[in-house]
């Protein structure tokens, strides 16, 4: 698995079920994908392949309750014609989810008419769809220079979700289910706000959002060398997307303030330092159908995933739960 373009998610809940990573048309990766994740979610995808920011781009900080990783990749990929290609999806289905997981094409275009062009095309490869379960459209990228995060930007933000939810490939015949992955927020004005946007795309009141995830890494982190008195990563002046043990309170918050504002038909999948069973625990407490994790599994491989459930399951054993639904959503307020 190359760099960091790689974002692997554990998707431990009964509808929802994810695993991102970078997809490979070299069947020697694509053994790398199996796993004991629930699904497999490819690289956020543009229209045409993209290098991304000059190195070093991505830095994993050791830490003794976790690993922390800033991020500045800008996008690098295939572009969305690798990852849908039918070939490839074969070999996916073939090597890396032979038990039927779930695929989620991510894509982040650079504008809401590259994302729309991304959606018409695959309307058109009725073969493609066959192997896709999901999309979802990543608002929450910080590292494109010169292109603001979507989902701080409102007003654009109000007219992405409203385009993109219309759109025929969320509708019959293809009902493609339909995932917003947004960024952190901060303050409850900006809940309320971002939660009024989505709630009207509802299943429940005829809309097609299935989910959202909350959240992509935290924006403007800087690294800082010592002893050279310099940045350490190169692109953005050296900022970038901070994710890893130390966004883990950043993104409990977040999915509980959704999850007390969002329509129950949303689902809500968890993002940010899970790397034990009692951080996956945590997440699904709060209101999580699913967690994803990406530094953990940089750091241990795709083992980490069978780990994660394994002690999540012994913790719900302790506790006498049976099933994530026993705990879902469940957290007392002192
Ligand atoms: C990139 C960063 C992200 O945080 C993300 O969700 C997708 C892509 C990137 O810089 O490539």
């Amino acid at each position: 698995l190359r760099d960091n373009d790689v974002q692997i998610w554990l998707m431990l809940g009964v509808k929802s079920k994810a695993m991102q990573t970078n997809l490979d048309p070299d069947d020697r990766e694509l053994q790398h994908l199996d796993s004991r994740s629930g699904a497999v979610c490819s690289k956020s995808a543009t229209l045409q392949p993209r290098d991304g920011n000059e190195h070093p781009r991505y830095i994993e900080l050791e830490g003794e309750a976790g690993s922390c990783s800033v991020n500045s990749e800008g996008l690098p990929n295939a572009g969305i014609g690798l990852y849908t290609d039918v070939s490839v999806l074969r070999r996916l289905k073939d090597i890396a989810v032979p038990s039927g997981k779930p695929y989620i094409l991510s894509i982040s275009g650079l504008s809401l008419n590259e994302n729309l062009s991304m959606l018409d095309g695959l309307v058109k490869h009725p073969e493609t769809l066959h192997y896709l379960n999901a999309v979802e459209v990543n608002v929450a990228c910080p590292n494109v220079p010169g292109k603001p995060l979507v989902g701080y930007d409102f007003p654009q933000l109000a007219d992405v979700v409203e385009k993109i939810a219309c759109h025929a490939i969320f509708s019959p015949p293809h009902n493609v289910a339909l995932g917003f992955k947004l960024p952190p927020y901060f303050d409850v004005p900006f809940f309320d706000a971002v939660a009024a946007m989505l709630n009207p795309q509802a299943k429940s009141r005829g809309g097609a959002l299935g989910y959202v995830v909350c959240c992509n890494t935290v924006g403007s982190a800087l690294v800082v060398d010592v002893d050279s008195e310099s940045t350490v990563l190169h692109p953005k002046g050296g900022f970038g997307g901070m994710g890893g043990h130390h966004v883990r309170l950043i993104a409990l918050g977040n999915v509980r303030q959704f999850r007390e504002r969002l329509d129950p038909s949303i689902d809500i999948v968890g993002c940010g330092g899970v790397s034990t069973g009692e951080d996956a625990f945590a997440h699904i407490l709060c209101g999580a159908s699913a967690v994803q994790v990406a530094t953990q599994h940089r750091v241990e491989g795709a083992g980490c995933f069978a780990r994660i459930a394994a002690e999540l399951q012994a913790l719900m054993q302790r506790k006498g739960y049976r099933r994530l639904d026993d705990f879902r959503g469940k957290l007392r307020v002192r």
